[in-house]
């Protein structure tokens, strides 16, 4: 299984912090917030990874992390690699996913959005996963800022809406998908949002359609460091589990 990393995007509600820097190099705690999703990534065996982010800011990316050179593999016990991808605007999640197909073949791939850190130990449904899509939910208090699953009393998820103005559960879409290789296929003659982006909600629906769409609960922290709250808020959870 091959990881793509997304890391692109303008991180506009994290302006003024954001005008010069990408969001994923800002600190949480002791670290840039990127590292928290490979270290996962890597935690689960997964030493093949694609960074994809903006062209304004890609030398940064190259200049922190090289071809891999501070991560160690679970596998082999060498550096794992680490290649970049390009996504020359923000036209969403489903298209960043998209710059990676090549490289990521036949293979299946774990998706990460940058900005997420996760608490759970995601090693066994990582390395598990065979074919179909998995997606990890966890209960939030505010979901009309997520994609959210609409679940049976069996917790299968039903359907997932993105960013719904009245929610039916209270539980988030993660941001780590795991997907079989024909996740390509699926994007073939997906429309754009409404506000102009490739969802990867569209996607997920597709899986649920054909029934191959599994779900994870997970029931430590996460955080989705996109605003300054959240990004205080995690920085503050590390320094205090460094510190316990
Ligand atoms: C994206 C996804 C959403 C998901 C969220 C998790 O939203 O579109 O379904 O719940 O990531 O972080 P965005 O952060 O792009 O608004």
């Amino acid at each position: 299984m091959k990881g793509v990393i997304l890391a692109g995007g303008d991180a506009t509600r994290l302006r003024p912090l954001t005008l010069v820097t990408n969001k994923h190099l800002l600190p949480v705690y002791n670290k840039p917030l990127i590292y928290y999703g490979i270290e996962t990534l890597v935690n689960a065996g997964i030493d093949r990874i694609m960074v994809v982010t903006s062209p304004r800011h890609v030398e940064n990316f190259v200049g922190l992390l090289g071809s891999g050179q501070h991560f160690i593999s679970k596998r082999d016990g060498k550096q794992i690699q680490i290649v970049y991808g390009i996504q020359n605007g923000p036209s969403g999640i489903a298209d960043g996913l998209y710059i990676a197909k090549d490289y990521i073949g036949s293979e299946s791939c774990a998706l990460y959005l940058g900005d997420n850190i996760f608490e759970d130990d995601l090693r066994v449904p990582i390395s598990d996963f065979k074919r179909g899509a998995m997606v990890f939910l966890k209960e939030v208090t505010d979901p009309k800022r997520f994609g959210v699953a609409n679940v049976d009393a069996k917790g299968n998820v039903l359907g997932i809406e993105e960013k719904p103005k009245e929610p039916k559960s209270n539980l988030a879409v993660t941001g780590l998908y795991l997907y079989d290789h024909s996740v390509f296929e699926k994007m073939i003659g997906q429309p754009m949002s409404e506000r102009g982006e490739y969802e990867i909600t569209y996607l997920n629906n597709k899986y649920i359609e054909e029934g191959t769409l599994r779900s994870v609960r997970l029931r430590k922290e996460w955080f989705d460091a996109g605003t300054t709250d959240s990004l205080l808020e995690a920085g503050n959870f590390m320094r205090n589990k460094k510190q316990a």
